[in-house]
């Protein structure tokens, strides 16, 4: 960001001391030095021969004089005509408006009849609403003249809401009074109330907000518009039109009017959502709290599809609630269900809470809490203790509301408001009482927090552990190693280093082994320093200095390709080992080229057979704890089964008939033929191992097994296999195959990466019944030949945590290790293979490094 500005300000500069290129190019006669000849020019006309002298005095006025005259009054003409034309043409150019709006009227009573626009009662007060609101419109100079139409859309209860929208057509010079006119409240009011002699109804709250013009055509097609009266004691559902056996309409504005009995709120859920992909001018769906679709009362906006388990359950503060969905002309989705039911309105939150310990939760937690809202909580802990607050989940984020501000929706302790999505935290007092507060005001709303109080001895908040300057408490051994664990650091500020450490300039410590390791470990990237090439270098992968210029000059001058494979610009170069190869046999400088979205090669080879790598759900849960996958989440991962034995070994599909695992899963003991494939079987689609029957869930049997024959049984080298199923799958929400990467592709040191399985949760433990996945770093190659002895061949790569406890183990092998490259799109970057236990610290988990057997892949089944 900040070289972003450096840039932006030179480009500044530039264009102020230095003429644009096109003022270089203009031609001299456009520069003032020749105006002078123009007039020279003029002057020369004096010039008559002195034998016509008298001539020229007996004419009157000199002819200068009436050129010039003439001239100014030509160009007063045209400045006038000028003028008259922006005038009528542009200033006076005709502009429409449109308002949506709502208003009270406090002495009447809301009756059923007032739903259904179709009554004579709705008519009849619609009639009133409307002669009322054109009253205060006339007496207003500023909005009356240019007011063309309003309609009442609807009503609704407190006392009676009526909701409208209007109709300008103003000259455009007095578009921005009108909008002011509109928007302030208190004159739109005083008019009523003080101007006019004979209010026809009284009315107070009259809002109205600028609105797109295309609600006009849309309220008068009812073609897609529904209402829907909740039922006591009943869940109401409704769709988008066609779902799902066909996509939603094109071109559509549908509307869903929700309302509730007097004094309920609603609770809309939306049980499956998958609308386009978003994009600036996709699909979309809104939810207002209101029956007029306004900005400042929409609750969210929702395009792109969620997977089931995300809280998609929204909250309204009063009986109604609007659902809009905007379509373009593209795209075939299927589209929403939702469900909505009433709940009486809550009448208090918060409150009073006594005890050692206890936990409380935003309102409606984990729903998106309602609008206009606002709790405290007064937590006690006996007198002789300290208590403090822990927020595990925290989720109180608006679009475009910076998250230093809070000024919109915020939980305040002690002075202090908390917002956005902060990993939780804990906020500590050094008495035996607090206050939480809780605000949300009247648009966008989240899922809030789940928050826990406990009481403390503040002679030592943490028994047994470490407290971190945030309070949390955190494990003893956590502090001084290298890694942070309290989110503000503070277990690894001021510590002694120990042997098997080096000091960082920032003060931390960190293991020796990742000095000099093209890793920012320390943050402040010291670890990297020493270890640099001199200025104007370039550091190849096996450590070797280059010039700057030698890198990306089409050259190997590493001697390992790595100045030659990080280059951004495709540039055709001769064919190396590092080189992406298109079709046509022409080599490319970039790296990773495949599916980026970017046409690399001249014959588009590099962006062919791309349907791969994309997730089925554009949108993850945000839920934390826990490493449990989203269904649909990770399409590509299989589970294989051995009858009798249940699941082995993980897989990945490739294709819509062949999988790549590992060889070793297929390794005959003295008992049990593993390489026998009618031993085995292929599930598809599956998340829960204890639910194999799901309609989401594909089996298939194995027809054969191709383990790679050069698969080494002690040393794990090459440890690969691709396996065919018996018919192939059909690609759903949950069954779609990943990508397979170049041989040429990089997967850099560093660069966070997912492994997912049924394996064992910890070291000899037993299996996982949910898909589990963890979120690991790839460990540069020479340095995790040293941490495993050696061990480590060019089909290896090394991936983990050094902090341990996050590795794949014991039934994962076979599984997928993928990598989310550009365009989100994922690729197989390994294939779990072994590992010295599981999860230890400095003990990386080995995967078969899938871009070296890239060739050996394609040879055995074609893709
Ligand atoms: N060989 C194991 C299996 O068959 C996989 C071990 C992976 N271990 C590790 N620490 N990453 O399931």
């Amino acid at each position: 960001m900040h070289s972003d500005r450096f840039l932006k300000c030179t480009m500044d500069e530039e264009s102020i001391f230095w003429p644009s290129r096109e003022e270089m190019a203009r031609p001299d006669s456009f520069h003032p030095s020749t105006l002078q000849d123009v007039n020279g020019l003029e002057e020369g006309v004096e010039f008559l021969p002195t034998m016509n002298a008298k001539k020229v005095e007996k004419r009157g006025p000199k002819r200068w004089v009436v050129v010039t005259t003439a001239l100014i009054v030509f160009l007063l003409l045209s400045l006038i005509v000028g003028l008259l034309v922006w005038h009528f043409k542009y200033r006076r150019a005709p502009v429409q408006k449109v308002y949506n709006g709502h208003l009270v009227v406090p002495n009447l009573d809301f009756i059923d009849a007032y739903e259904n626009s179709s009554t004579p009662e709705f008519t009849m007060l619609s009639k009133k609403v409307k002669e009322t609101i054109e009253e205060i419109y006339r007496s207003h100079s500023a909005i009356g003249p240019y007011h063309k139409e309003t309609v009442i859309t609807a009503f609704s209860e407190g006392s009676v809401i009526a909701y409208y929208w209007s109709v300008f057509i103003v000259p455009a010079y007095r578009a921005e009074a009108l909008d002011n006119a509109m928007a302030d409240k208190q004159s739109l009011i005083q008019t009523v109330t003080y101007k006019s002699r004979n209010p026809v109804l009284q009315v107070k709250s009259v809002v109205a907000f600028p609105a797109d013009p295309s609600i006009i055509e849309s309220s008068r097609d009812n073609s897609c518009s529904f209402a829907l009266h909740a039922k006591e004691g009943e869940i109401t559902s409704f769709t988008t039109p066609g779902f799902p056996n066909s996509p939603y309409p094109n071109n559509a504005r549908c509307t869903w009017v929700l309302r509730a009995d007097a004094n309920s709120i609603i609770s809309l859920t939306f049980k499956t959502f998958d609308v386009e992909r978003c994009s600036e001018k996709s699909d979309f769906i809104k939810v207002y709290n209101s029956l007029s679709p306004v900005e400042p009362h929409s609750l969210v906006k929702l395009c792109g599809s969620y997977p089931p388990s995300y809280n998609l359950t929204f909250l309204s503060s009063q009986n109604v609630m609007l659902v809009m969905l905007i379509t373009n002309a593209e795209g075939r989705n299927p589209g929403f269900k939702a469900e909505f039911f009433q709940l009486p309105k809550m009448k208090i939150c918060g409150g009073t809470l006594k005890g050692e310990s206890g936990v409380f939760t935003s309102p409606y937690y984990p729903a998106h809490y309602p609008p206009n809202m606002d709790c405290v909580w007064d937590i006690e802990v006996p007198s002789t203790k300290n208590v403090k607050v822990r927020f595990n989940v925290f989720y109180m984020l608006e679009p475009g509301i910076p998250v230093n501000s809070c000024t919109k929706d915020y939980v305040e302790i002690k002075n202090t408001k908390y917002c956005g999505e902060p990993p939780s935290f804990v906020v500590a007092s050094n008495n035996n009482k607090i206050r939480v507060q809780f605000h949300s005001d009247q648009s966008y709303t989240d899922t809030g927090f789940s928050a826990e109080f406990l009481s403390y001895d503040s002679s030592d908040p943490c028994p047994g552990k470490f407290t971190c300057n945030t309070g949390r408490c955190i494990v003893k051994t956590m502090r001084c190693d290298g890694w942070v664990d309290c989110t503000d650091a503070s277990d690894e500020r001021s510590c002694n280093c120990t042997e098997n450490q080096f000091r960082c300039n920032n003060g931390w410590c960190k293991p020796r082994f990742w000095l000099c390791d093209g890793v920012n470990d320390c943050g402040d990237n010291s670890d990297e320093l020493q270890c640099k090439c001199p200025d104007k270098n370039f550091k190849c992968s096996n450590g070797k200095c280059i010039l700057d210029t030698q890198k990306c000059d089409g050259t190997d001058d590493c001697g390992d390709g790595s100045d030659e494979g990080k280059c951004d610009r495709a540039q055709s170069v001769s064919c190396k080992d590092y080189t992406y190869k298109c079709r046509n046999g022409l080599c490319m400088s970039k790296t990773n080229p495949e599916c980026d979205g970017k046409k690399d090669c001249t014959d588009n080879s590099d962006e062919e057979n791309c349907d791969c790598g994309i997730r089925s759900y554009s949108k993850q849960s945000r839920i934390v704890g826990g490493l449990n996958s989203e269904v649909g989440e990770w399409p590509w991962q299989v589970s294989l089964h051995v009858k009798g034995q249940g699941h082995i070994c993980g897989a990945s599909l490739v294709s819509d008939k062949w999988l790549v695992s590992a060889a070793h899963c297929f390794q005959d003991t003295s008992q049990i033929r593993y390489s026998d494939a009618t031993l085995w079987t292929a599930f598809l689609g599956l998340h829960d191992q204890s639910n194999r029957n799901s309609e989401k869930v594909q089996e298939r049997s194995i027809k054969r097994i191709i383990s790679n024959t050069l698969f080494n049984d002690y040393t794990y080298d090459y440890d690969i296999a691709v396996l065919e199923l018996q018919s192939p799958v059909t690609f759903t929400t949950t069954v779609r195959p990943i990508c397979l990467p170049d041989s040429t592709h990089d997967f850099p040191a560093g660069k966070d990466i997912w492994v997912t399985g049924w394996g064992a949760t910890s070291e000899g433990g037993a299996g996982a019944t949910i898909l589990q996945k963890a979120e690991i770093r790839v460990i540069n190659q020479t340095m995790c030949n040293t941490l495993m002895t050696g061990q480590i061949t060019p089909r290896m790569m090394c991936v983990g945590v050094l902090t341990g406890g996050i590795d794949a183990c014991q039934g994962d092998s076979g599984g997928p290790l993928v990598s989310v490259e550009s365009n989100s799109r994922l690729f197989l970057a390994g294939v779990v293979s072994w590992g010295d236990g599981c999860a230890q610290r400095n003990k990386p988990g080995i995967y078969t490094r899938v871009s070296k057997l890239r060739d050996w892949i394609r040879q055995q089944t074609g893709v």
